[in-house]
């Protein structure tokens, strides 16, 4: 926690983003806030349709056609990336302090170039450096995400490795500008299980070594178990919990937290014992007034029709609701525990 400075890198308040459909209006987030501290580890968990993927390309300045960000403020160290000049200074700052990994490397990689070239083309145009100095450099960045024979895989196309490989170039890309903030959106959910654990303990390792801050972003908490300092949770498109990590599994608030940690699978759980949520999250079209919970929540009242705001519970940790921690949780066995990584 030493290395851990108290200006937060990031602070995303209020973040509002919609999108025209046809339909009408998504409220794709409703109001976000989060931060994020130098050499911190966050993981960002809820969902499908929370709003995690969102957030990131909000951050990275990603949010296009139909989609706007509709209100709310994104700051980095400090400063605004939306109002006065930011957007200007938010084009040196994306992409060079800022890095985003996707889920999906072959979307990202260009599959006509080589790896080599593709990782030397982002160190030529962001660093300035020469062909040769990239050409050197591309090697240390493979050999640093852990490729072997850098030399012959920086001369083969993304079709040639393997999904784990591939997901290490763009960690490889990801870190060739030495950023201090990387969002690794879903970065193992394409792999296999033992190579995920991998990509997971690489990214790790970089953090460590790198003392980069990361934003973890994971629909499964089985992952951010012993990876992630602390743990922002959402829920149709707000930040519903947050907290340290080993502190939020050992006694969440919210009864979304409380829901998700029940139906995460322990590796040595028995499917039976795990409980899922029942219902389903609220269409961003028309989103509820109040807490968007309430029609999931085993322990909502009247007054839950009205917006709870995040506040705080205990130190370090926040909730959106009106009556966390209440005895719903007292009733789950011990064994809803997040699951270790693997
Ligand atoms: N281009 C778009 N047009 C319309 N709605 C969108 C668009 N992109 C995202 N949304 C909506 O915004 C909401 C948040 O989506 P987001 O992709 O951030 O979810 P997520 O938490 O990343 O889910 P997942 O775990 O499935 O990746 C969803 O309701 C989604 O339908
Ligand atoms: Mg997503």
């Amino acid at each position: 926690m030493d290395a851990i400075s108290e200006m937060p890198l990031l602070e995303v308040e209020r973040l509002q983003v919609e999108f025209d459909t046809r339909a009408g209006i998504v409220h794709g987030l409703r109001g976000v806030d989060l931060s994020i501290r130098r050499g911190e580890t966050l993981a960002l968990v809820g969902e499908s349709g929370s709003g995690k993927s969102v957030t990131a390309q909000a951050v990275m300045g990603l949010i296009d056609v139909p989609g706007r960000i509709a209100g709310g403020d994104i700051r980095w160290k400090g400063q605004s990336l939306l109002k006065g000049d930011g957007p200007r200074r938010a084009k040196d700052i994306r992409g060079k302090e800022v890095a985003l990994i996707f889920q999906d490397p072959m979307t990202s990689l260009n599959p006509l170039i080589t790896i080599g070239a593709q990782i030397g083309e982002v160190l030529q145009r962001h660093l300035g450096m020469t062909k040769a100095q990239a050409r050197i450099r591309v090697l240390e960045l493979l050999e640093a995400v852990g490729i072997p024979a850098p030399p012959r895989r920086a001369a083969q196309y993304p079709h040639e490795l393997s999904g784990g490989m591939r997901q290490r170039v763009m960690i490889a890309m990801a870190i060739a500008c030495e950023p201090q903030l990387l969002i690794a959106d879903e970065p193992t959910t394409a792999l296999d299980v033992t190579i995920q654990a991998q990509v997971l303990e690489l990214i790790a390792g970089l953090q460590e070594t790198l003392k980069l801050s990361v934003i973890l972003i994971t629909h499964d908490l089985g992952v951010v178990a012993g990876l992630c300092q602390r743990v922002a949770v959402m829920y149709a498109g707000r930040i519903v919990e947050t907290g340290l990590a080993d502190d939020l599994f050992e006694r969440p608030s919210h009864p979304y937290t409380q829901g998700l940690i029940r139906s995460t699978p322990r590796l040595d759980d028995r499917l039976e014992r795990l409980v899922s949520i029942e219902g389903a999250p609220p269409s961003l079209l028309a989103p509820p007034r109040g807490c968007a919970f309430e029609p999931r929540c085993p322990i909502a009242e009247a007054r839950c029709g009205t917006e709870p705001p995040l506040a705080i519970v205990h130190a370090g940790a926040s909730a959106a609701c009106w009556k966390p921690s209440q005895p719903a949780w007292r009733d789950v066995p011990a064994s809803a525990e997040p699951a270790p990584v693997s």
